[in-house]
C-alpha cells in the first residue's frame, strides 16, 4: 500500500494536483500548494460542504472569521497552556519526535506484520499514559517495544516534554520581541466562532439549538510532519459550531456523529472504508469525542472529529473577556413549568480537514487499470471522482483540427462553461486525450466529428466505463448538470 501512496503522491504532482512548496528551493517540509486541477477539487470540496451543512440546515449560518485574534483568546482557549504535545528527542540523531507519532508508527509496524493483538495492547497503552500524561511510563513504553527500530535504530532517549504546536509572529509596527506584541496564527479556526457567538446569535436572530460554520486555514508547529498532505504545518479546516442546552449535549454528539457520516457516505465511499475511533485521551475541552477515520493507503486514519465541548470555549471566553456569553432561552422546560431562562449553551463541534477529504477522496478514486487485449498492451490511470467534485465535468473535443469541427466544438464550449468547469483540446489523437482527461478525472468527454456537422449529435463517453453513446449536441448540458447535481 506504501507503494499505492507514493504512486498517488506522484501523480497529484504529475497532474497539476498538488505540489511541494516552495519546490524551486527544494520545497518546505509539510506546506503544500494545491495546482491548477488541485485547487478546483478543493474548491468543489469546500463547496459541497458549505452546502451540505449551511444551505441545507436552516439554523446553521456560516461566518469567515479573521486568522490573528486577539492574543488573550488562546489564552481563554486553554491553548496557550494545553496545546501541547508530548515530544521526545533521540539524543544519537538529534531528531525530536511526537511520542503518540512514534508509537503510532510502531502500532503500524505490528498490524502490517499482522500482530495485530499487540497492535491493539500497544494502542490501549498509549492511550491510557497518555490519558494520566504519564510521561514516566510513556519514555518507558517507547523503550519496551524497540519503536527505535522503527525510527533510528538506537535506545538513547531524553525524557518526555511538553512542546506547544502554535506558531507566533510579532504584531504591529514595532516588533520588540515583547509578549504583548506577541500573536498566534490560529491552530484552529473554531475560537473566530466563539468569539463572534454574541454577534452571530443577536444580528440573526438565532434560536438554540443553532449552528455556526466556517472554512478557513489553521497553523500547526507540527514536529513529526510526514504523509503528504495528511499532516501539515499549514492547512484548512470545514467546522461547525452547534449551540444547544446544557444536558442535551448527548443526543446532539449522536446526531451529529450519524449526519456527519451520511456526509461522507454521500461521496460514493463504501461504509467499510470508515469507522469511528472514540477517544480516551480527551482534548483539554471536551467531555466526549470521537474521530471519523477513513481508510487511506496508509491504513485507518483520522479525517474529521466529533467534539462534545461543554461550554468550556464560551464559558472561559466570559471569564477572560468580562462579557457575558449567555442565551435567554424563553421555551418551557416541561420539567418545572418555567422558561429555560439564561445559560451559557454547550456546544458540540464537528471538524473536518479540507486536505484530509482531498487525500480521502483521491485515495478512494486512484484506480490502475490494465486494459490489454490480445492485440496490445494498454492501461490507464483514471480518477473515479464523484462527478461533483471533478475538477473538470466536461471536455470538448474536435475529432481533428479542421473541416469546421473546431467551429463546432467552440460553439457546444460557450454554451456549457458558464455553467460549470469545462475544458477543450484539439491536440493529439483521441485516444491520448481521453486518457489525459481519465487522469484527471473528468467524467464526461465529448467528440464533435463529421456526422455532428449532418445531424448535430456528438459521442459522449463516461469516464468509468469508458462506454460512448451517440446523443444531441444540446442534450450535452443538461446530462453533465444532472451527474453534477
Ligand atoms: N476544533 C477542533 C480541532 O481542531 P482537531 O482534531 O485537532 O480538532 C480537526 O482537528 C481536523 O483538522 C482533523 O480531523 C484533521 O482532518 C484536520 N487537521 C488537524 N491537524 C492537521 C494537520 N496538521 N494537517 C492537516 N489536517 C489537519
Amino acid at each position: 500500500d506504501n507503494n499505492r501512496f507514493q504512486a498517488i503522491i506522484s501523480h497529484c504532482k504529475e497532474y497539476g494536483f498538488i505540489f511541494p512548496s516552495s519546490e524551486i528551493y527544494d520545497g518546505l517540509a509539510a506546506v503544500y500548494d494545491y495546482g491548477q486541477w488541485g485547487s478546483e477539487l478543493k474548491k468543489n470540496i469546500k463547496d459541497y460542504w458549505w452546502k451540505s451543512m449551511i444551505q441545507m440546515y436552516e439554523n446553521i449560518v456560516g461566518i469567515d472569521a479573521a486568522i490573528f485574534m486577539h492574543p488573550t483568546t488562546w489564552k481563554a482557549s486553554g491553548h496557550v497552556d494545553n496545546f501541547s504535545d508530548p515530544m521526545i528527542d533521540n539524543k544519537d540523531s538529534q531528531k525530536r519526535y511526537r511520542v503518540d507519532h512514534l508509537i503510532e508508527a510502531r502500532i503500524d509496524e505490528l498490524e502490517k506484520a499482522g500482530q495485530q493483538d499487540q497492535a491493539d495492547l500497544l494502542q490501549q497503552q498509549m492511550d491510557q499514559l497518555l490519558a494520566n500524561s504519564d510521561f514516566d511510563g510513556l519514555k518507558t513504553l517507547i523503550e519496551n517495544n524497540k519503536i527505535v527500530c522503527a525510527i533510528s535504530g538506537t535506545a538513547n532517549w531524553t525524557d518526555v516534554r511538553q512542546f506547544n504546536l502554535m506558531f507566533s509572529t510579532e504584531y504591529g509596527a514595532i516588533s520588540d520581541g515583547s509578549e504583548e506584541n506577541k500573536i498566534y496564527l490560529r491552530p484552529e479556526t473554531a475560537q473566530g466562532i466563539f468569539v463572534n457567538f454574541l454577534n452571530v446569535q443577536k444580528t440573526g436572530r438565532m434560536k438554540i439549538p443553532f449552528g455556526i460554520a466556517q472554512i478557513g486555514k489553521a497553523f500547526r508547529n507540527e514536529i513529526v510532519a510526514r504523509q503528504f498532505i495528511f499532516r501539515m504545518r499549514e492547512f484548512e479546516q470545514m467546522e461547525m459550531q452547534f449551540f444547544i442546552r446544557p444536558g442535551s449535549q448527548k443526543e446532539w454528539y449522536e446526531y451529529w456523529k450519524e449526519e456527519r457520516m451520511k456526509w461522507h457516505l454521500s461521496l460514493g465511499i463504501p461504509a467499510d472504508q470508515y469507522r469511528f475511533h472514540d477517544h480516551v485521551k480527551l482534548a483539554h475541552y471536551a467531555d466526549a469525542a470521537c474521530d471519523i477515520e477513513f481508510n487511506f493507503p496508509i491504513g485507518f486514519k483520522e479525517v474529521e472529529g466529533i467534539h462534545s465541548r461543554t461550554d468550556f470555549d464560551l464559558r472561559n471566553h466570559q471569564e477572560y473577556s468580562r462579557k457575558k456569553m449567555q442565551y435567554f432561552d424563553a421555551d418551557i422546560d416541561p420539567e418545572t413549568g418555567k422558561a429555560y431562562g439564561n445559560y451559557i449553551p454547550y456546544v458540540i463541534e464537528t471538524s473536518i480537514g479540507v486536505d484530509r477529504t482531498v487525500m480521502m477522496v483521491l485515495s478512494q478514486a486512484y484506480e490502475e487499470q490494465d486494459l490489454s487485449t490480445e492485440e496490445r498492451q494498454d492501461s490507464r490511470v483514471v480518477l473515479k471522482l464523484p462527478a461533483k467534485l471533478a475538477p473538470i465535468k466536461l471536455a470538448v473535443l474536435p475529432l481533428v483540427k479542421k473541416d469546421g469541427l473546431p467551429d463546432i466544438a467552440r460553439e457546444l464550449m460557450n454554451g456549457c462553461k458558464g455553467s460549470f468547469r469545462c475544458f477543450y483540446e484539439e491536440k493529439d489523437t483521441i485516444g491520448k486525450r481521453y486518457r489525459r482527461m481519465d487522469a484527471i478525472g473528468t467524467p464526461f468527454c465529448v467528440t464533435i466529428d463529421h456526422q455532428t456537422k449532418e445531424d448535430g449529435t456528438v459521442t459522449i463517453r463516461h469516464r468509468d466505463t469508458m462506454q460512448q453513446e451517440r446523443v444531441h449536441m444540446n442534450e450535452v448540458k443538461a446530462m453533465v448538470l444532472g451527474a453534477i447535481g
